[in-house]
């Protein structure tokens, strides 16, 4: 469906040029002052100049010209030269009528359908997720979310860290600990056995244990990159003891993002992008984009325009070692060859910004993309504590994901049974939605770029700017459109008649904006537009619901219409909420 904005500026445009000028003037916006208007036409100041016309004259000509317009109910020039519309009320209504009968709600197919890549999640074997992790997962999965919708085809690659040094330490820990492990005798050819030689949180300990210890004896840090090396040459048992670090620290992943409501297509790693960088380093070299330097390979990125300094990509140390920006370059390398998208959104920790402006430059200037392929950085800010620092446990603690999405879930729980009797796994289940709508909703409804406070207290209120009013409002629809169905009506039954009330134009005026929200959102991939666009709807709703005795209207055709209308915002609430990640429950 066409926006509204898009009808109404056609409308303004189509006066404006029968009134014998540019009908590009007639672009209209949202009033900035609502208690004025609705809808704001500046056209004729802009008009002045070229037409040597006081603006208020020409404003009072298109004026004139809308007066039999459908589109509005009122339209008037004012000093210096403004248009101010109202829209009429029959109109609106349509418009809804339309978007009801919508699946989409509105919201149009994009026409170039585009294969997108969202590389988000980005977590690391053998490390607990901590929040640190989180933005990227919950920002990732909504943009994920919203370009299906739009109807891209949208691969999400949660791209783990599987490669490196942090290997090479477990492993030598595991082998200081049971050095009679099979793994680490040479001389066996056998099968090695299914079970892993730990569990998750034994691997959980013996990183941190091992990266400790490395940091305090240079001896232990020399046989971590000596197994790392033997790993990366394929030694047997090496490998044989990484697919279990993998496949135990997978296993644990996959149970804390589904925890989160967060879903991969794919779950490619660091590993996977190797067998692709003799081939590259080579080709760097061959055409001449790579040279050495103090033995180190490298491709300069800088560009004249530069304000910051951008340093030459590191290719491959002097040792000989791939980085990660080597790994990043060869997944890029992979990505084109097995699913060649048009796009690769990259969703991660913004103080990695200067690594992914250097990968994307050697891409580029090496030919490893296409020329119309987009290689985008969505950097995030840090999420803080309320004391402004890094969010971290209360005694300081690096704080796991699954610690802090417990201590939410329990607060909700508290909050749930507090005052009213609830069937307590009823309860527990709607605590976890709810839980799980306050640190996302928290979390998305910040631009991502900006740091922002995790204020637990304040996410978590039923009131204000959170993820459960949101929730809350939604309930209190389903509980209503229940009711009116007990009563034995259905739900649509009619269809929508004009708004007879303030407060519920508003709530349409709110609810005609879906289609350009969703556009905008995916366009800036900036899930918070619609974090503030249903905030806006919430209070719209809730103002016409206090103003309005919906169940207790005597007229029945009235009565469906605001039904129709309660049903309508519920579906724009949820569409919404699901491209954010989260769900309502039925009662809370
Ligand atoms: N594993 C990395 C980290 O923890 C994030 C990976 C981001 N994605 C990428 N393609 N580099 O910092």
């Amino acid at each position: 469906m066409k926006k509204i904005l898009d009808l109404i500026s056609q409308e303004v445009m189509d006066a404006f040029a029968a009134c014998g000028y540019d009908a590009a003037y007639g672009r209209t916006g949202i009033s900035n002052r609502p208690d004025l208007c609705e809808y704001q036409c500046n056209g004729a100041m802009a008009a002045k100049k070229v037409y040597g016309k006081a603006p208020i004259l020409i404003a009072q000509e298109v004026a004139a010209a809308l007066a039999g317009s459908p589109v509005f109910e009122e339209v008037c020039a004012v000093n210096p030269g403004f248009i101010n519309m109202k829209i009429s009320g029959a109109y609106l209504s349509e418009y809804l009528l339309r978007m009801q009968a919508d699946e989409k709600l509105s919201v149009e197919t994009a026409q170039q359908k585009k294969k997108i890549m969202i590389d988000y999640g980005g977590p690391n074997v053998a490390k607990p997720l901590h929040v640190g992790h989180l933005r990227s997962a919950i920002i990732g999965e909504s943009v994920k979310r919203i370009g299906r919708f739009v109807g891209h085809e949208v691969i999400g690659d949660v791209h783990l860290g599987d490669w490196g040094l942090q290997m090479g330490l477990i492993i030598t820990e595991v082998k200081k600990r049971n050095p009679e492990l099979v793994y680490f005798d040479e001389s066996f050819e056998g099968e090695y056995p299914q079970e892993a030689p730990f569990t998750i949180s034994e691997l959980e300990e013996i990183y941190p244990t091992a990266s400790k210890k490395s940091k305090e004896d240079a001896s232990y840090k020399e046989e971590a990159l000596e197994a790392t090396a033997k790993l990366q040459d394929g030694v047997r048992g090496y490998r044989a003891l990484w697919q279990h670090i993998l496949n135990v620290s997978v296993a644990d992943l996959k149970r804390n993002y589904s925890n989160l409501n967060v879903e991969f297509d794919l779950w490619k790693k660091e590993s996977d992008a190797q067998p692709y960088i003799p081939e590259m380093t080579e080709y760097m070299k061959k055409e001449g984009y790579a040279y050495e330097d103090q033995g180190a390979l490298i491709v300069d990125v800088k560009e004249e325009t530069d304000t910051k300094e951008v340093p030459p990509c590191i290719i491959l140390k002097s040792d000989g070692a791939a980085l990660y920006t080597t790994t990043d370059l060869a997944t890029i390398i992979e990505r084109m060859k097995l699913i060649h998208p048009d796009t690769i959104i990259y969703v991660v920790d913004k103080r990695q910004e200067m690594h992914f402006t250097q990968v994307f430059r050697c891409a580029r200037k090496t030919g490893l993309v296409d020329e119309d392929t987009q290689l985008k950085f969505l950097g995030f800010g840090t999420m803080n504590g309320k004391d402004g620092k890094p969010f971290k446990t209360r005694d300081g603690g690096v704080m796991r994901l699954e610690t802090l999405i417990a201590d939410i879930t329990e607060q909700m729980y508290k909050k749930i049974t507090e005052n009213h009797d609830v069937d307590p796994q009823e309860a527990r289940q709607t605590a976890r939605l709810v839980g799980l709508s306050a640190i996302k909703y928290g979390d998305l409804s910040n631009q991502a770029s900006k740091d922002y406070i995790f204020d637990t207290e304040k996410f978590t209120s039923f009131e204000g700017n959170t993820g459960p009013y949101i929730l809350y409002t939604i309930v209190r629809i389903k509980s209503i459109l229940n009711k009116y169905r007990a009563g034995g009506n259905e739900v649509n039954g009619a269809g929508l008649l004009n708004p007879v009330t303030g407060s519920e134009k508003d709530l349409m005026l709110q609810l005609v904006k879906f289609n350009s929200v969703i556009e905008q959102a995916f366009e800036e991939t900036a899930p918070h537009k619609i974090c503030s666009f249903i905030y806006d709807l919430a209070n719209a709703f809730n103002r016409f619901y206090h103003e309005t005795r919906i169940l207790a209207e005597e007229d029945e055709k009235q009565k469906s219409s605001w039904i129709a209308l309660l049903d309508l915002t519920r579906r724009v609430l949820e569409t919404s909420i699901d491209l954010l990640g989260f769900s309502a429950p039925e009662r809370m």
